[in-house]
This record gives C-alpha cells, sequence and structure tokens, in this order.
C-alpha cells in the first residue's frame, strides 16, 4: 500500500495528540469494520470558535493522518464551518489516500460531528441550569412575598384581641359608672324621702 509523503510524514509527527484540557466537546467514533476507535476534544469559545482541538487516535496511518491534519483544519474555525468538513478536503488535504483507506478518513468527520453534537448538548443543559436558577430565584422571592403577607394578616388579626379588649375594658368602665351613676340616683331618692318624713 502506497501512502503520500505527507500521510508518511503526518503520521510519524502528528500533531494536536492527546487529551484537551478545558475541553468543552467531546466527540468519539468508531469504525465498526476495523475496530479502530477516535476520540476528539473542542474547546469551543462563546462565539462558537473552536479555540483549540486534540485527538487521541486508536487506528491505522490513514486514520491518524487524517485526525491530525483535520484538526489542523478546524482550529479557528467557527463550528458551523468544521461541520462543513469532509473526507474528500481532508483527502485533498493529505495528498490522496489508498482507496482501501478512504473510509478511515471518515473517522475524523464523524468524530467532529460527535463533538459539536455533545458541545450542543452540554449547551442546552446549560441554559436550562440557568433557567432553573432564575425561576428558583423567582420562587424564592414570590415564597418570600407571600410569607410577608401572611404575616401581615397574622399581625392585623393578633391586632384585633387587643381592640376587642380594650373595648371591654372601655364597655366594663362606662358600665361601672353607670351603675355608680343608679346607685348616686337612689341614694338621692332615698335622702329626700327620708327629709319629707
Ligand atoms: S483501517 Fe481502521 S480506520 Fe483505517
Amino acid at each position: 500500500m502506497i501512502y503520500t509523503e505527507k500521510v508518511m510524514e503526518i503520521f510519524k509527527n502528528p500533531k494536536h495528540v492527546g487529551e484537551l484540557k478545558g475541553a468543552n466537546a467531546i466527540g468519539q467514533v468508531g469504525n465498526v469494520v476495523c475496530g479502530d476507535i477516535m476520540k476528539i476534544y473542542l474547546k469551543i469559545n462563546d462565539d462558537g470558535i473552536i479555540e483549540d482541538a486534540k485527538f487521541q487516535t486508536f487506528g491505522c496511518t490513514a486514520a491518524i493522518a487524517s485526525s491530525s491534519i483535520a484538526i489542523d483544519m478546524i482550529i479557528g474555525k467557527p463550528v458551523t464551518e468544521a461541520l462543513k468538513l469532509d473526507n474528500k478536503a481532508i483527502i485533498k488535504e493529505l495528498g490522496d489516500l489508498p482507496a482501501q483507506k478512504i473510509h478511515c478518513s471518515m473517522l475524523a468527520k464523524e468524530a467532529i460531528e460527535a463533538a459539536v453534537e455533545d458541545y450542543k448538548k452540554r449547551k442546552a443543559r446549560a441554559t436550562k441550569r440557568k433557567f432553573k436558577n432564575i425561576s428558583d430565584k423567582l420562587s424564592d422571592k414570590k415564597t418570600v412575598k407571600k410569607l410577608e403577607k401572611s404575616e401581615e394578616r397574622a399581625s392585623k388579626s393578633a391586632a384585633k384581641p387587643d381592640i376587642m379588649a380594650k373595648t371591654a375594658r372601655l364597655a366594663s368602665k362606662l358600665g361601672a359608672k353607670s351603675k355608680d351613676a343608679e346607685k348616686s340616683t337612689v341614694k338621692d331618692d332615698s335622702k329626700k324621702k327620708a327629709s319629707k318624713a
């Protein structure tokens, strides 16, 4: 099997190999026919640009060369553009690949797609968490308001017995006064009767 010089050169000195710390997108794919595996790590910034990328490939010469060159081709590119990368472009960049090795270049393309899919899922989860936190805070505010209202109601109803007690005290005082007035009227009447007699 004849590989181009470029394929051999990259295979001997592949770039971007290993695990990428701080990666926020990871995709792993395998070739069911040969059992080769490729794992790709992407670090995508908030603008959707691939700032950095690395790969780990357990595979043949063509798979390793394809992975390395594919990573080279997507670093600094927007995710949307990285998704457009097809194996034809990879093969072109490698100079060529033997016909029976063309499927190996598919691994890189599929791994990028899997990583972007992972990125989308992570982003969706992060957005969900963010909304949950906001709604938790909002419901907390609602709870606080409810508590404040119920406390206000409780203090109002607690004030009522005071008013009632005051009213009762006032009423009993008034009652006492009218009884005293009655008594003094009775006393005056009896005094009048005694003086007449
Ligand atoms: S033979 Fe498996 S990827 Fe090349």
